[in-house]
């Protein structure tokens, strides 16, 4: 779209991604290049200054985590991409992985000289096969051009389970382990892969790096919301027009994301909430549509920008019902480990079942209330913690839909 500013999509359509020749006419690993002729603690600091921020949800300076893995003394290191994608009306990854791989491969490769690794791992969602085919193929290219220098990167295909999105879960997937999460700390920049220091971050964050070290920490730091530069590749679902994606400054409002770039509600219907950040992201109501996507300003409202998935419900969707969806789909994926989750979730799911019913009371909410707070602090990890956003909003500001179905 005309408005939209391209930086980790900047290739797509444009260069055919399984041509490494068209990606380096582009003017690609031209920045792995420049980065290795500074110093390592120099290209970390670029990205420190960038304020770059995780892109996969938790929004943690990507610079910095890099310069705990430096910092760490060890002779073997790893980088792992989190290509797990797992979350549900999410396909950015995708899109930049089928568009741009090398891109990719450039961001791991200037993260390997940063923190002084020589190996490296994709963790593609299970569900694309295409995209871990693409992937090596891609892979292959860059080594026989010899453009990854002593840097090994192969490809590991994710099971299914959407907690092996959790870093450490998928550490442990990539080990042949059962993806279960790790206590932290330690954090994977300190203990990671086989217990070595590893750097795991999202496709969309390394997508950026490459730019970032061609036009400086200065120039990406200026664009979109200051506490959270740079853009967001965005992925539209639900009730809403143009059902696809796109990639804008972080500065821009949720309310032009839905009617601006989403073209609205279809069928002359009224909006009604989003939720943003996936199954486990805040339903957000109209009076909160001003709020830029950036990540502090999100946390504001009680919201998350999470991995940029937004999902649109327009006036008539009963709102206990899409939740008690989603509250099925957390007992599910829940895999047990800590018992506030594997309880927490399954009895989350029975009350909402009964009150979707028409059974329910109003005790049985404010049990529902005093579940997800406690949810929200003793889960093991960020599964468990944030399984009852959903419910918790919708209880807030959408009450009226669960007024209507009690007995
Ligand atoms: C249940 C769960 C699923 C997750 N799934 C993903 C995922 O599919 N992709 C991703 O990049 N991060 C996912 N994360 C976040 C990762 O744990 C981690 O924060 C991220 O990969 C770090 O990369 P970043 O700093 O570049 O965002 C998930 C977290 C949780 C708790």
């Amino acid at each position: 779209m005309a408005e939209e500013m391209r930086i980790v999509l900047r290739n797509y359509g444009k260069i055919d991604p399984l041509k490494i020749d068209d990606y380096i006419a582009a003017g690609g690993y031209n920045s792995l290049n420049k980065a290795r002729g500074m110093d390592r603690m120099a290209v970390i600091d670029e990205v420190k200054k960038s304020n770059l921020r995780g892109r996969g949800g938790a929004g943690f300076n990507c610079g910095q985590k890099w310069a705990f893995a430096y910092q760490a003394a060890s002779d073997i290191k790893y980088v792992i991409c989190n290509a797990d994608e797992g979350e549900p009306g999410t396909y950015k990854d995708r899109m930049i992985m089928e568009s741009d791989p090398q891109t990719l491969l450039e961001g791991m490769a200037i993260c390997a000289y940063a923190i002084g690794s020589n190996k490296g791992y994709i963790y593609c969602r299970g569900e694309y096969p295409e995209v871990a085919d693409l992937l090596k193929k891609a892979i292959d290219q860059a080594k026989s051009k010899g453009v990854l220098g002593d840097f090994d990167v192969e490809v590991r295909s994710g099971a299914g389970a959407y907690v092996c999105g959790e870093e450490t879960a998928l550490i442990e997937s990539i080990e042949g382990n059962r993806g279960e999460p790790r206590i932290k700390p330690p954090f994977p920049p300190v203990e990671g892969l086989w217990q070595k220091p590893s750097i795991v971050n999202n496709v969309e964050t390394f997508a950026n790096i490459p730019v970032i070290l061609e036009k400086g920490a200065a120039w990406y730091a200026s664009i979109g919301d200051p506490s959270y530069p740079g853009t967001k590749v965005l992925t539209l679902t639900g009730d809403i027009s143009n059902k696809t994606f796109f990639e804008v400054p972080t500065s821009t409002t949720i309310k032009d994301v839905i009617f601006q770039f989403g073209g609205g509600i279809p069928g002359g219907k009224r909006f009604k909430a989003v939720q943003i950040g996936g199954t486990s992201g805040a339903f957000i109501p109209e009076t909160d549509l001003d709020t830029p996507i950036a990540f502090d300003a999100m946390s504001k409202i009680g919201a998350v920008l999470g991995s940029g998935a937004v999902f649109v419900l327009d006036e008539t969707r009963d709102l206990v019902d899409v939740t008690c969806r989603i509250a099925k789909f957390f007992e599910h994926e829940s895999c047990g480990k800590c018992a506030p989750c594997r309880e927490g979730t399954s009895r989350m799911h029975e009350l909402m079942d009964k009150i979707n019913a028409g059974k329910g009371s109003a005790i049985d909410i404010t049990v529902l209330e005093r579940l997800g707070r406690v949810m929200s602090y003793s889960c093991l990890c960020g599964l468990g913690q944030a399984a009852p956003a959903p419910v918790l909003t919708t209880i807030k500001q959408f009450r009226a839909d669960y007024n209507a179905k009690l007995m």
